[in-house]
């Protein structure tokens, strides 16, 4: 073990998180029962009996519904839709480091608010909104944070919402995460609070795999034509076959047993990192408890340069990802994120035990 590579980039479910055959039985019925169907063209909000599901779940009207080719495809559709060059998008810092280049290619100017354990600094935020800056868009994830693994507080999301109201900007909610709780209770959804104001993506991708590329955004209701209309001009529609995969698993009732095996299959690999980071890191870095999700995200208590850390790690058998990568206005070289999903809680153990002893190396 101690010479292996260890990978601390993998934010991916493990091949053991896969529920193959029951995967190989929904597509045998699909094909059985509505073939002419799925194996055509369809109309771009995607496999009406997944948005049926959604609909159910959710409470939203289906036909806001828009089901993607994964969610990140309706990120950047989004993003192409309400950002034009130069406007204003405000993100939490740090964050998901794909929709931070989706966000700069639509042209946006990305504006980064520090996250404490419980969210965004919403006072920042609204001193901006109070002298006068007009952001079109504020992308969060507020469950389980990718990379930080927080969890916004009740306050800071009826706060964000209520801004958004009064100043009149879309939130882009992120809840990829969210059915991945391994410990305490839900809060509302930021789409809960002002549906008029929130477009929510949520995804299959980690709750039963990401191969499927099945993803779906609930849009307020004069968003969802042009969405859904973008999409069509885009690619058509999404996989219906692998949409009508996802609508079989759930109708069998299986996505919930799916969610009860992975619980118990990444819970005692948070816990392996929240132990190995007390017994390795204390007095080095500084982190948040995580209760959910894929990841945790620490800072180094001592400065670091990024290019340093990763290669001193690399030197180690340790692969980092570069935080810098999560920052919209520069800095995280002292920041690294902690995939703990797809590694075993043996190799977190000596991941953790390793970055330590590179930690504590660079500082001399
Ligand atoms: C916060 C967040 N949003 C979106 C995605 C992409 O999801 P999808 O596979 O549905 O495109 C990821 C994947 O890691 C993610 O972490």
């Amino acid at each position: 073990m101690s010479t292996s590579l260890i990978r601390l980039t993998r934010g991916v479910p493990p091949a053991e998180s896969f529920p193959v055959e029951r995967l190989k039985v929904c597509a045998e019925a699909v094909l059985d029962n509505d073939a002419a169907r799925v194996l055509q063209y369809g109309k771009s909000r995607g496999y009406p009996p997944l948005r049926e599901i959604v609909a159910r779940e959710t409470g939203a009207d289906p036909d806001r519904i828009i089901v993607g080719q994964g969610s990140l495809q309706l990120q950047d559709l989004v993003a192409r839709m309400l950002v034009r060059p130069g406007d204003v998008v405000y993100v939490e810092e740090p964050t998901y480091d794909r929709t931070l280049t989706l966000l700069r290619r639509a042209g946006a100017r990305v504006i980064g608010f520090p996250l404490a354990a419980d969210g965004p600094d919403v006072e920042a935020m609204e001193d901006r909104l109070k002298q006068g800056e007009r952001p079109v868009l504020f992308y969060v994830i507020p469950d389980f944070q990718n990379p930080s693994g927080t969890v916004m507080a009740r306050e800071k999301r009826r706060r964000i919402a209520h801004l958004a109201q009064r100043y009149g900007f879309w939130i882009m909610e992120d809840v990829p995460y969210r059915k991945l709780r391994y410990r305490g209770e839900d809060l509302p959804t930021l789409w809960s609070l002002a549906p008029e104001r929130v477009i929510q993506l949520s995804s299959y991708s980690k709750l039963i795999s990401p191969g499927l590329r099945v993803g779906y955004a609930i849009a307020p209701e004069v968003l969802a034509e042009n969405l859904a209309k973008m999409a069509e001009d885009t690619y058509i529609n999404a996989s219906y076959f692998n949409q009508a995969i996802v609508a079989e698993f759930i109708q069998r009732g299986w996505l919930e047993e799916q969610l009860a095996r992975l619980k118990d299959l990444y819970r005692p690999r948070l816990d392996a990192t929240m132990e190995a980071l007390e017994a390795h890191m204390r007095g080095i870095a500084t982190w948040n408890r995580v209760d959910g999700g894929f990841f945790l995200g620490i800072t180094l208590n001592h400065g670091v340069r990024a290019d340093d850390l990763l290669e001193a790690a690399r030197e180690a058998n340790l692969v980092l990802t570069d935080g810098r990568g999560f920052f919209a206005s520069g800095g995280g070289d002292g920041f690294v994120r902690l995939p703990f999903c797809s590694l075993t809680p043996e190799e977190i153990r000596e991941g953790v035990a390793r970055l330590a002893s590179v930690v504590r190396a660079l500082r001399g």
